[in-house]
């Protein structure tokens, strides 16, 4: 039989800032909300915010150089960073990380897909390498939503969170261990209000004004973006399953983006996965957007939760709207961070 070519994890890293912010922590004790109803309705008991001066851009480093090391390489043929909270509106900030991480002149872009950019940055890493125009991709999914977020708002201020996951992406074939068999991606424009930071961009150049009024900031209509989560996340995962010819009992490990508990048990509940096979660390970390998977994704490998070859599913939702979805089998890393 002969072998087909595909992108294998063969490294993963991951950053967390040093603050810890718990749910009866200032800014957010100051808040009319209790840790009974953070901890209930989302299932996040503290998350990680940047201290001033740390940015996306330090996260991503960290993890990048991280993910690196696990992977045993020094240099890669391309850089892909999924953001929504990039260091500067231009220009990217995946070039200034790639030489701070000293890869040289290697092409480097930003991916900007909310919180399935994870998924999306996989796919196009994955193609990168199947085409032939790469034969290793650093992916890093790197977020300080703390930066954007209204600190007065319950709404989002309690959810969102900052951290850096990354995955080096090889060029192998499907049988190893850590290949990505398929992926599947989708987008609905209509829905770009669901999720929104409605100025500052070409649509509304910002003014002292609207910034005064907030609107620099993160705004998500929250029960409406949940349930649009729920069967997008749900939708994309069956299709996919049904790409790779996966029943739904064949999946050992579902990691769905870390948005809110009950988002993770609905989807998981819909397409037939059982608890225990979910994998997750919202209850700790919070929702770091394109950072969520790869950094459960980055635990999972040093606590060696999952077993090298496990059919693995990844998934994810966001503003855009836009969700994806992952088929892989799990890597074999060795753990030496
Ligand atoms: O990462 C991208 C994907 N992200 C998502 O998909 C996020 C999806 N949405 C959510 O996770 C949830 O909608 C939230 C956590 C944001 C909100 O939870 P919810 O259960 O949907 O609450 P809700 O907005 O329907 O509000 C229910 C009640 C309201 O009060 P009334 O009108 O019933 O009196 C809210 O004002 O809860 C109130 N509320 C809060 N109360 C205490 C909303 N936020 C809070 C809060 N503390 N933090």
């Amino acid at each position: 039989m002969s072998s087909h070519p595909a992108a294998v994890v063969a490294g993963t890293g991951a950053h967390l800032p040093r603050r810890v912010v718990g749910n009866t922590d200032d800014p957010l004790a100051r808040l009319d909300t209790t840790d009974e109803w953070i901890r209930s309705r989302t299932g996040i008991k503290a998350r990680r915010w940047v201290e001033p001066g740390e940015s996306t851009g330090d996260l991503a480093v960290q993890a990048g150089h991280q993910a690196l090391r696990s992977a045993g390489i020094k240099g890669v043929d391309l850089v892909l960073l999924s953001t929504t909270t990039p260091d500067h509106h231009s220009p990217g900030t995946a070039p200034w990380v790639a030489a701070q991480l000293g890869l040289g002149t290697v092409p480097a872009f930003d991916v900007a897909a909310a919180c399935a950019g994870f998924t999306y940055a996989v796919a196009a890493g994955d193609a990168w390498i199947r085409a032939g125009m790469a034969d290793s991709v650093l992916v890093i999914g790197a977020e300080t939503l703390s930066t954007i977020t209204d600190k007065s708002d319950r709404g989002t201020a309690v959810v969102f969170a900052d951290g850096a996951g990354a995955v080096v992406l090889r060029r192998g074939t499907v049988e190893e261990a850590g290949a990505v068999l398929a992926t599947r991606l989708g987008s609905d424009g209509t829905q770009k209000d669901l999720a929104i930071i409605a100025a500052g961009g070409a649509r509304w150049p910002e003014e002292n004004q609207t910034a005064a009024r907030g609107e620099r900031c993160l705004r998500m209509q929250g029960p409406q973006m949940f349930t649009h989560a729920v069967r997008r996340m749900t939708e994309v995962s069956r299709m996919l399953l049904e790409t790779v010819g996966w029943q739904v009992s064949d999946v050992e490990a579902f990691i769905g983006h870390q948005a809110n508990q009950r988002i993770l048990d609905k989807v998981a509940d819909l397409v037939g996965i059982p608890p225990a096979h979910c994998l997750g660390n919202l209850h700790r970390v919070g929702n770091t957007s394109s950072a969520s998977i790869p950094l459960v994704m980055d635990e999972a490998v040093r606590d060696k939760s999952v077993s090298p070859g496990a059919r693995t599913l990844l998934t994810a939702f966001g503003g855009g709207a836009v969700w994806g979805a992952v088929a892989m089998t799990w890597p074999d890393i060795q753990v030496s961070h």
